[in-house]
């Protein structure tokens, strides 16, 4: 069996680490943007090009023979990279360009919700003018806004009242730069509550959730500094302590709606992965937004406690039997934490060398961007390394990837809070608060 995974971030890299894992022995393909050591150490051959180069993408598949795809990042999506290798007869793990809508465009799922009367939306609108958008923002003023591009942003283009925008005209001036940049704004009612991920393997007409994740996008310890792709993440063995059942049943239920939504609308499967973030508040669980792969850092924490073949997991998607395979996961916790270069994320460092020779047999190391320059891990200006934890409990999980953090040489940083009792039990506090108990 030969697969092509697409991607080299340390998503891409546990992607492929597990694939490999699989009693299929199968033979790995790799399309990235910048070399992975992780990922060529493993890989049968590989091809570097851009990522939403999908005509290079498919020649690579067709001279690799590969039997299906596995696309980690959203870019290729967005491009159509999976019409282009279905086009060729080649299957993904991924969905069509039409429903990468999910996460390609910040209105795709709010329109969608609205039409078919889901639960789990804010009050919204969608601008391509200015016009109205005062009125509209001050119509939330009991709740504060959200504004997003609509469109793909890295992560990084949602501003939120009260943390991002402080007036109504720094508001209006983001909104008239986000329709220049982007034809249209996306504006919402803001949330209050503790977050979530709940990511799903799909095949269209069956969800099998992964267990929950929570993430941690600002910077520095404490939440504090800018927006990041995150920074760390952590499970629990039973659930995060913060979510009851009927939390992960609802968001549950939100993603099987919005499947069915989807096909019903656009007459499509949708195959791969919905990474539903969601957030837990006083009024139940609400959707704050999609993404159509996995999560990074969210796969470190699901991938490594994955007991099913991935394989299997894949060829399900692929041919629509997802829902007569029992996926399983370790009753385990994880957590991962990003080892970034110093000033990152506003005035990184790149170039300088980082060194995991020390990390011991505990925590497992993904390489994300860093390249292998004569023996020696080269950094470039992102995430460097994932590090991940795993443990009966997420206290002993933090502990083990703290011990790795603490070995690895270099002029680098991480957030040593994430995943921590004092950290996990704020969480616990502030969803107490926020439900009034
Ligand atoms: N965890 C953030 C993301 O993957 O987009």
């Amino acid at each position: 069996m030969k697969i092509l995974v697409v991607g080299n971030s340390a998503r891409a890299h546990i992607i492929v680490e597990t694939l490999k894992k699989s009693r299929h022995e199968p033979e790995i393909f790799a399309f990235m943007s910048a070399k992975n050591p992780g990922i060529i150490r493993v890989a049968s051959d590989y091809e570097i090009g851009k990522l939403d180069d999908t005509d290079a993408i498919v020649e690579f598949a067709k001279s690799a023979e590969v039997d299906f795809a596995f696309i980690s990042p959203e870019l290729p999506l967005s491009a159509g990279v999976v019409d282009a290798l279905a086009a060729v007869g080649v299957a993904s793990v991924g969905p069509v360009k039409v429903l990468a809508g999910l996460e390609c465009s910040k209105s795709f799922v709010r329109e969608l919700m609205h039409e078919y009367d889901l639960p789990g939306g804010p009050r919204f609108k969608v601008f391509g003018s200015i016009d109205g958008v005062e009125e509209f923002i001050e119509s939330l003023s009991d709740t504060g806004y959200v504004l997003k591009p609509d469109g793909l942003t890295g992560g990084k283009g949602v501003k939120v009242s009260g943390e991002h925008v402080n007036s109504m005209d720094d508001a209006l001036d983001y909104c008239r730069e986000v329709i220049a940049t982007h034809g249209r704004v996306v504006i919402e009612e803001k949330f209050v509550g503790e977050e979530f991920s709940l990511q799903s393997f799909v095949d269209g007409k069956s969800v099998c959730d992964m267990p929950c994740v929570q993430d941690h996008k600002r910077a520095f310890a404490g939440d504090t500094g800018p927006n990041t792709g995150g920074m760390g993440s952590y499970s629990g063995a039973e659930g995060l302590p913060f979510l009851s059942k009927k939390d992960v049943d609802d968001a549950h239920a939100i993603t099987v709606a919005v499947m069915n939504a989807m096909f019903e609308k656009y007459g499509k499967y949708y195959k791969g992965i919905m990474y539903g973030g969601f957030i837990a508040t006083k009024d139940g669980v609400k959707l704050i937004e999609y993404n159509a792969r996995l999560g990074d850092p969210e796969a470190m924490n699901v991938l490594t406690v994955l007991k099913t073949d991935l394989v299997d997991i894949c060829r399900g998607i692929i041919e629509g039997t997802l829902g007569s395979i029992d996926v399983e996961f370790d009753c385990k916790a994880t957590v991962c934490k990003y080892i970034v270069p110093s000033g990152y994320p506003d005035n990184p460092r790149s170039g300088d060398t980082v060194d995991v020779s020390g990390v011991g047999a505990g925590a497992k190391v993904y390489f994300a961007s860093v390249d292998e320059v004569e023996g020696k891990l080269v950094m470039s200006s992102s995430r460097a390394l994932a590090l991940v934890g795993v443990a009966d409990c997420i206290s002993d999980a933090e502990r083990v990837v703290e011990d790795g953090c603490a070995q690895v040489r270099g002029d680098v940083r991480y957030r040593s809070d994430i995943g921590t009792d004092a950290l996990v039990l704020k969480r616990v506090e502030h969803m107490r608060e926020v439900l009034g108990e």
